[in-house]
């Protein structure tokens, strides 16, 4: 029988080798479940989506958390405080993959958070408010292009229009939330209250090389970086690859290539802004054939929002350009915008006062990557935490790699916070 339950602020810290070793191991057993044989995939509620969800779950409940999957697949387990009338905290990332995806973006955060839930919950520990470890179904938009999909209905963000966004094979969100079970119009209902809510953290892999470079495990989040996201279709003029003379071609796939060159030469050209062409698809192309059509994504970002719309503006005045010099007609469909988000001063001194009493190197960083942590801007105080990736630091990439005694040292950082967690500066 476990002793009496601990109140009082306590030394938190339990061998980083030995979470560490955990929380590795259970990303690791996640990553069992793929849409693809012999790599990760693991998108928007397919039977590999939804066995993660399952495992997940049964995780969190062998925790002793109240568990549950919501309408839209998260994952929630809940660790109530004595005070039904507390605020909660949530500790989250999401669960969904890239294609060909690394074991750790997004789950490291959601294990570290279940192992310390898991510790808590062992040492009865109680805390003075109610903790919600939240596993995000959707966050990477590869299936429907619905980015932030599962933080958005939890923040209350969640676009209608969304549901009828549709994938390669037609069929639409609404339809796979309905055959997994779930029902669209729950959604609204499941937005938490800004009143209800301490705070929102997130534990989360660096996904660059910036603390590999400087050999430290973990760094503090300053701030999110913006983002535009975009579909762009082409229309040209299909024709003989063999008659067709040079001069009076209408040629989609060279306008997406025109394209595609200009937003990489702005964004070598133009400090802080990233640009990514990640898709180019040429519907009914061949090989003698000038192309009449071509479909490619876009991804503008930067952590400063001047530097960010100025990209977007030179981008689409190129577009215009490339319509009148070639005969071609270029559709923008924005997927997301993003603004950048800071990240709340006083998490960022609570992760610096216990990364400082653990004796551990403070080191503050901007985030280049999205994540979930921005859809609770405005609702509530957001603190992220970044943990070292090994191999250059690559991610989107089944060679993102984190050691265990990072890993480990992320879960001490977070049970410290936890559990010594004074709420007042947060009611
Ligand atoms: O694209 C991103 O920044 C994140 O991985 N969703
Ligand atoms: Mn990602
Ligand atoms: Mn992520």
């Amino acid at each position: 029988m476990l002793g009496a339950p601990d109140t009082q602020p306590q030394h938190a810290s339990l061998a980083a080798a030995v979470l560490g070793g955990r929380i590795i191991e259970l990303c690791d057993e996640l990553a069992q479940f793929s849409e693809e044989p012999g790599r990760l995939t693991c998108t928007y509620l397919t039977p590999a989506h939804r066995a993660a969800a399952s495992q997940l779950a049964a995780w969190m409940q062998a925790a002793g958390l109240d568990t549950s999957i919501d309408t839209v697949g998260n994952v929630i387990g809940r660790f109530p405080c004595a005070d039904p009338h507390a605020k909660t905290l949530i500790v989250g990332s999401h669960y969904d993959t890239v294609r060909d995806a690394g074991k750790y973006d997004g789950r490291l955060g959601i294990v570290t958070a279940l192992v310390v839930a898991e510790e808590l919950s062992r040492r009865r520990f109680k805390l003075p408010f109610h903790l919600e470890v939240i596993a995000f179904a959707e966050e990477e938009g590869v299936r429907f292009g619905t980015a932030y999909l599962g933080s958005r209905v939890i923040a209350g963000r969640f676009e209608p229009e969304f549901l009828t966004r549709r994938d390669a094979s037609g069929a639409t969100v609404a339809d796979v939330i309905a055959s997994a079970g779930g029902n669209p119009a729950d959604i609204p209902g499941l937005a938490r209250r800004s009143d209800d809510l301490l705070g929102y953290l997130e534990i989360h892999i660096e996904q660059g090389p910036v603390l590999l470079e400087a050999g430290l495990p973990l760094g503090i989040v300053t701030a999110i970086a913006g983002g535009a996201r975009y579909g762009v279709s082409i229309s040209g003029v299909a024709g003989h690859a063999g008659t067709v003379p040079m001069a009076s071609r209408h040629d989609a796939v060279a306008a997406a290539a025109e394209l595609t060159l200009f937003v990489e030469t702005l964004a070598r050209n133009t400090p802080g802004l990233l640009g990514t062409v990640g898709q180019i698809n040429v519907p009914g192309g061949a090989i003698n054939v000038v192309a009449g059509r071509s479909d490619m994504s876009l991804d503008i970002r930067s952590s400063d929002e001047n530097t960010l719309a100025r990209g977007i503006a030179d981008v689409q005045a190129q577009i215009t350009q490339i319509e009148q010099s070639r005969g071609v007609t270029i559709t923008l469909a924005e997927l997301l915008r993003a603004p950048v988000v800071p990240c709340a001063e006083a998490l960022q001194r609570r992760f610096a006062d216990v990364l400082q009493k653990a004796s551990l190197p403070v080191r503050y960083l901007p985030s280049g990557a999205g994540h979930d942590a921005v859809m609770f801007d405005g609702l509530a105080p957001i603190g992220m935490l970044f943990v070292r990736c090994g191999n250059g630091g690559i991610s989107h990439n089944p060679l993102e790699t984190v050691a265990e005694a990072d890993a480990g040292l992320a879960a001490n950082v977070l049970l410290d916070l936890l559990m010594n967690f004074q709420i007042d500066e947060f009611q």
